[in-house]
């Protein structure tokens, strides 16, 4: 082969590799803005009347995502609470709580999922999907079989 069409081979290739590259970090990439999109549509469903559109809570009842040191401490404990409910006294930013979040087994694997990566995108400074295959193991870990 002559050197030249051999260095035309490899730059070729070098194109492909790198087109293909980064096409696979634009599809996660549509995955995880398609997961927050999808996500915060059900929020507004599922949790606002709640925990309220922008996430602030209602004072002494319901608790506050935005700004929620239980957030980060308590991830899978919350994603099974989507699916379950929760009911125990939780303390959140230094406040207590104590009533009831109800269980919503509506929810699909995927839905909770798309939830999780919408609330920890907007109000837990993570900029990563929680992939629903993850979600699906959590779910186990609580009952989903
Ligand atoms: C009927 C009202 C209600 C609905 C609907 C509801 N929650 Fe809750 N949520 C609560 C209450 C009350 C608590 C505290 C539970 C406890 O003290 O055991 C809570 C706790 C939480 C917590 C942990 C505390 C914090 O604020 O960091 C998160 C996160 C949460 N809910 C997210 C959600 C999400 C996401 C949805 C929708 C899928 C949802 N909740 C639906 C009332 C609700």
């Amino acid at each position: 082969m002559k050197k030249g069409s051999f260095i035309g081979l490899f730059l070729c290739f070098t194109v492909v590799v790198v087109s293909l590259l980064s096409a696979c970090t634009n599809a996660e990439e549509m995955k995880y803005k398609q997961y927050v999109i999808d996500g915060q549509a059900l929020y507004k469903t599922h949790c606002a009347n709640c925990h309220q559109l922008d996430g602030k809570g209602l004072a002494g009842l319901y608790p506050p995502i935005e700004g929620s040191d239980f957030l980060a401490k308590n991830k899978n404990l919350i994603i099974c609470a989507m699916r379950n409910g929760l009911q125990d006294t939780i303390t959140v930013n230094g406040k207590q709580y104590h009533q009831p979040m109800p269980a919503n087994t509506q929810l699909q694997a995927l839905d909770v999922a798309e939830i999780t990566t919408y609330i920890y995108s907007t109000w837990g400074g993570e900029k990563a999907i929680t992939d629903v295959k993850a979600v699906e193991k959590i779910l186990k870990t609580c009952g989903d079989k």
